[in-house]
């Protein structure tokens, strides 16, 4: 097995692994932790196999929202055909943020890619923390954030192309408010990272309004920074997974006039800890 860090910041592509090999998974759960993100190239990969290599990191968390593959409720659709221009996923996000438990990671399986384009970015949060300046880290380290599903998957969006053409659906079930730590110790590897992002965080509860915006803003202006990013090219029989604790993502849209399908699983996490006191 070849492990090929992307960046000087987070990502890896493992070469000569298969994800149905259980004595591989040690290597590839160290890379995950290390980097954050891990492609392994050219799976023979059914839904089944999928599953069960979601499964040796965790247990599933369904998704309530994504149009599920027929026959495997446990796997979302991740579709943009032709004739249709939204992607899904294409603001800067953390899967499920506004859940309790926030999912641990989310692992996609590249069904069918565009010749060109339709590439994921993603950013290392805890990279971003650390450029941030010690006064602003202290500052950033008690404070609490509120994410929410409602505004992104409720009523107010069933009028989008996404949810109209049934690729996202079950609006009524968007009732989820969560709150985390703005900074988290990652249950993993032990790093600070900022966990906070534009879909799903609504606003920083120790602060005014007007304060939250601005700090907000500030934060994900600083986080764009492409010194924090990586970029996945995909390929046919890609699977890829990536930390949702320690990384943003957002779905390239740039494939026009070409179909790209993905198949999600999203293994569940646990309740996020704040930093610890220096
Ligand atoms: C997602 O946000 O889970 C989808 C990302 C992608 O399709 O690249």
């Amino acid at each position: 097995m070849e492990i090929r860090p992307l960046t000087g910041g987070l990502g890896a592509e493992i070469l000569g692994a298969d994800i149905r090999r259980a004595q591989d998974f040690d290597a590839i759960f160290e890379a995950f932790v290390n980097y954050s993100v891990v492609v392994l190239r050219g799976q023979d990969c059914t839904p089944e196999d999928h599953l069960a290599f979601a499964r040796r990191f965790g247990p599933i968390n369904v998704n309530r929202f994504f149009q599920p593959v027929e026959g495997y409720p446990e796997i979302a659709t991740v579709l943009k055909e032709k004739d249709q221009k939204q992607a899904i996923g294409e603001g800067w996000h953390t899967d499920h943020s506004y859940d309790e438990m926030p999912a641990m990671g989310s692992i996609l399986h590249a069904i069918e890619v565009p010749p060109i384009g339709g590439d994921t970015l993603l950013v290392s949060m805890a990279a971003a923390y650390e450029a941030l300046s010690p006064a602003l880290r202290i500052f950033l380290d008690g404070l609490t954030a509120v994410h929410s599903s409602r505004h992104t998957f409720g009523a107010s969006v069933q009028d989008s192309e996404a949810s109209v053409s049934g690729r996202l659906g079950n609006a009524l079930a968007a009732t989820q408010d969560a709150r985390h730590p703005v900074v988290i110790t990652h249950p993993l590897s032990g790093r600070r990272g900022l966990y906070v992002n534009p879909v799903f965080t609504t606003h920083i509860e120790e602060l005014y309004p007007d304060e939250s915006d601005a700090i907000l803003a500030m934060l994900y202006a600083h986080c764009k920074q492409p010194e924090f990013h990586c970029r996945l090219r995909w390929q046919a029989r890609d699977i890829a997974i990536w930390d949702n604790r320690a990384t943003w993502h957002k779905a390239i849209n740039d494939y026009h006039s070409h179909r790209r399908l993905m198949h999600r699983v999203t293994v569940a996490g646990v309740a996020l800890a704040a930093a610890q006191a220096a």
